[in-house]
């Protein structure tokens, strides 16, 4: 087997400046592909450019929720290289920690549309470019534990996620006869800036310590390159007869004795008064025991969030602002 598992290839990684799809893109490099890095942090993605070799790769500007600049991004990638051989549909962002019972539906429309519409449009654009080529591509969507299970992140972030992993089979099923696969990689928690952004920019270790306690697989933390190289793995030749499939990375976490016994001993200790004595301001608390009622149950939920996790949530007032 070549040491260069995408050699000759082109790649767009959406979201491809920071975090999971950084990390995929050099990974992508490093095993021979050209990457075409979309995002909107137009200054971040040059940076990483630079640091990866601009013959190499390319930043373009691309906001996923726009379908026009999908399109363009595909097409400029088709004009210059030739070709399209594998989509990367990975932007994505998470709205404040809110229950339902308070969901402001702007969070909820602006979550679905980069998660949810961005990756229809991805996949779309990317579907049409390769069928017209005849190229048999690969298409991988991060989809997250969120895709399967309700209690890892917002109503908004959860729905979103479904949908991804319900596009990626649906699509799946009807470009398969081009020979196009399309694969969903799903991760537990990744200390990356969204997931450390959403706990009011708590420390990379903090998220690494509450994400690593309730996976039943110990001695490894999940970084954004374990996720590369999912991605790796579903996008070269060696996977080549998948398509449709959910890579879950979550260091099996799903029903998992620690999830068990952390759900159990975040029940016990943190009961409300325990939360609003963390919170250090009950006034802005107690007006709303919805909020505090939320912020428990997802605290105590069979979640990746621990202890550590859901100290941080309890700091996040009603208003989903971080309170001191
Ligand atoms: N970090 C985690 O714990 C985790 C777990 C499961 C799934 N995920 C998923 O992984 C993916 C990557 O997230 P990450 O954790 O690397 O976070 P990140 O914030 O480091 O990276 C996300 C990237 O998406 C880009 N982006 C946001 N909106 C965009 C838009 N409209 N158009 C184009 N790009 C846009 C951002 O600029 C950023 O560069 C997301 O889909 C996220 O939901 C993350």
């Amino acid at each position: 087997m070549s040491k260069f598992r995408l050699e000759g290839k082109v790649a767009i990684v959406t979201g491809g400046a920071s975090g999971i799809g950084e990390a995929t893109a050099r990974l992508f490099v490093l095993n021979g592909a050209y990457v075409i890095i979309a995002d909107i942090q137009d200054e971040l993605g040059g940076s990483v450019v630079k640091s990866i070799g601009a013959e190499k790769c390319t930043y373009k500007h691309c906001d996923v929720t726009d379908e026009e600049q999908v399109e363009e991004t595909v097409q400029y990638t088709v004009r210059t290289h030739g070709r399209l051989d594998i989509m990367f549909s990975n932007a994505g962002i998470m709205d404040p920690m809110m229950s339902i019972l308070n969901l402001d539906l702007a969070d909820y429309d602006r979550v679905m549309a980069v998660n949810a519409r961005g990756a229809v449009s991805a996949i779309k654009h990317a579907a049409r470019a390769m069928v017209r080529h005849g190229t048999k591509g690969s298409i991988i969507c991060t989809g997250s534990v969120a895709a399967c299970q309700a209690g890892n992140g917002t109503v908004a972030y959860t729905v979103s996620k479904h949908a991804a992993l319900g596009l990626v089979r649906a699509a799946a099923g009807e470009v398969g006869r081009f020979g196009i696969r399309v694969n969903c990689v799903s991760p537990s928690g990744v200390a990356t800036p969204l997931a450390c952004g959403v706990f009011g920019g708590s420390s990379q270790d903090e998220v690494e310590a509450g994400c690593a306690a309730v996976a039943n697989l110990k001695g490894v933390v999940l970084k954004a390159s374990h996720v590369a190289e999912a991605v790796l793995f579903l996008a070269s030749d060696e996977s080549s007869f998948m398509s449709g499939h959910n890579l879950v990375i979550d260091g099996d976490a799903r029903d998992s004795d620690s999830i068990k016994i952390s759900h159990k001993e975040t029940q016990s200790h943190n009961t409300e008064s325990d939360i609003l004595k963390r919170n250090g301001n009950q006034e802005n608390c107690c007006h709303d025991a919805e909020a505090v009622d939320f912020r428990r149950d997802f605290c105590s939920n069979k979640a990746m969030f621990t202890e550590i996790i859901s100290s941080m949530i309890s700091r996040v007032n009603v208003s989903g602002k971080q309170s001191s």
